[in-house]
């Protein structure tokens, strides 16, 4: 277990560069699997949940390499159907292999899924959509089978925007022998980045990024190479950060355009932006104020990955902020570890309501997951002294070079 010491109460300056988002490389990397042919993925973060993926992709009998933040799978050989359990557990996303094994081979085995714990987090859309299409699925309680005897194409709809089920659906398709229509389908920018892969690697697709995509393959797929798209979470957590302690930051190799409801609650609370194609400068002076309601929703929305990040921000904010999550009523692990701090937060039914404190001060807490960690982690930032933040290893699951990052702007950061 790492713990990350954080001496907190000092402006953050500087600019930092952000990587491939971790939303992003996850399902590009279970595409891999798709073709015979070699795949390059650039732009790969160096995060614990990409280098997770890796492992199932060799696990499966692809052959992975990586050189800095290019990751080549060469799945000439990824003739394994089973995601072992160790590797299923890690992290959530395991799920998203699932679609594309049941392509190239027409049967799947994986164990319940890990990643965060967001509340209830259930796979049953991704196995009634899948089920629609003819896949079969079976459990003894522990491990899940799923087998494509009969493979087709047609209809199938999910009943909420899932993101890891749009994304399982589009996988799977690629191995239908009739065109799929996905009908409400998630829009989130990760999604439409996995279709323009799949159009590269030889899938027709219409629609990504809309509530209903057709994917259609009428011939096996060849490899293909893409650049992962920015981080909108990691661009959102540096900018909150900023916001708390007061600085000047630069945030470089972004896309300001898929963060917009971030950027006006930023705006709402006092901080200057100035945004760019591709990058955003934040200046803060630490003296925020209340946002009133945000709600966290599906993409375009404001993003409930930011909803814990930006809650955190807003510790400080003098008057009265809320934040609802409509996507997972239950995210608010973190409450009680910011409560530590000092700060005046607490749930009410799927509402973090902050009343502004004047200070906060130095704790011991813990991640209690990846985006409620980088709340607390925030806090700690924030209040003048030290704190210990326990379980820290989480944040490395989507967070490069983290602490260096933060030693770059100013903060007193490392890990012990
Ligand atoms: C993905 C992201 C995660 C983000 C979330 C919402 C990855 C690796 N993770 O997670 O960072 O917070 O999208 O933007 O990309 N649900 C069901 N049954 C299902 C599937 C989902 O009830 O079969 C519910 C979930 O419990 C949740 C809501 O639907 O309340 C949204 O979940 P979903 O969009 O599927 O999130 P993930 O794909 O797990």
């Amino acid at each position: 277990m790492k713990t990350l010491v954080v001496r907190g109460g000092r402006p953050l300056c500087g600019t930092v560069f952000i990587h491939g988002a971790k939303n992003g490389v996850l399902p590009l990397l279970a595409a891999t699997l798709l073709s015979n042919e070699p795949c390059t993925l650039d732009g790969c973060p160096e995060i614990t949940d990409a280098a997770c993926a890796a492992e199932i992709l060799s696990c499966l009998g692809c052959r992975v390499g990586r050189c800095g933040e290019r990751i080549c799978v060469n799945a000439a050989d990824g003739t394994g159907v089973r995601i072992p359990r160790e590797l299923s557990g890690k992290m959530r996303a395991s799920v998203t292999f699932l679609g594309a094994m049941l392509a190239r081979h027409g049967r799947a085995e994986l164990f319940a899924p890990g990643g965060c714990v967001l509340g209830e987090r259930p796979i049953d859309w991704h196995i009634r959509a899948l089920e629609a299409l003819g896949v079969t699925a079976e459990t003894d309680g522990q491990l899940l089978r799923f087998a494509w005897k009969r493979r087709r194409g047609g209809e199938t709809e999910l009943p909420f925007p899932s993101v890891g089920a749009t994304e399982n659906l589009m996988l799977a398709a690629t191995g239908a022998p009739e065109p799929v229509v996905i009908r409400g389908a998630a829009r989130e920018p990760e999604i439409a980045e996995l279709g323009c892969f799949l159009r590269d690697m030889g899938a027709e697709i219409e629609g990504e990024g809309s509530d209903a995509i057709t994917v259609f393959c009428s011939k096996p797929l060849h490899g293909a190479n893409r650049r992962v798209l920015p981080d909108r979470i990691e661009t959102a957590t540096y900018l909150a950060m900023t916001a708390a302690c007061g600085g000047d930051l630069s945030v470089r190799h972004t896309d300001p355009s898929l963060l917009l409801p971030v950027l006006e609650a930023l705006e709402r609370a006092g901080c200057t932006l100035r945004c760019l194609d591709d990058s955003i400068r934040l200046v803060s002076d630490g003296r925020l104020r209340g946002v009133g309601s945000i709600r966290a929703e599906v993409y375009p929305g404001f993003p409930t990955d930011a909803q814990a990040i930006v809650t955190a921000a807003l510790l400080r904010a003098e008057g009265l902020s809320e934040m609802e999550d409509a996507v997972f009523p239950h995210r608010f692990r973190h409450v009680s570890e910011l409560r530590k701090f000092g700060a005046d937060v607490r749930t009410v039914g799927s509402r973090a309501v902050i009343r502004g404190v004047a200070r906060l001060n130095p704790a011991n807490a813990e991640v209690t997951d990846l985006r409620g960690g980088a709340g607390v982690l925030i806090a700690a930032l924030a209040a003048k002294g030290e704190s210990r933040i326990a379980n820290a290893e989480l944040l490395l699951r989507g967070y490069a070079a983290l602490d260096t990052y933060l030693q770059k702007l100013g903060a007193e950061v490392f890990f012990a």
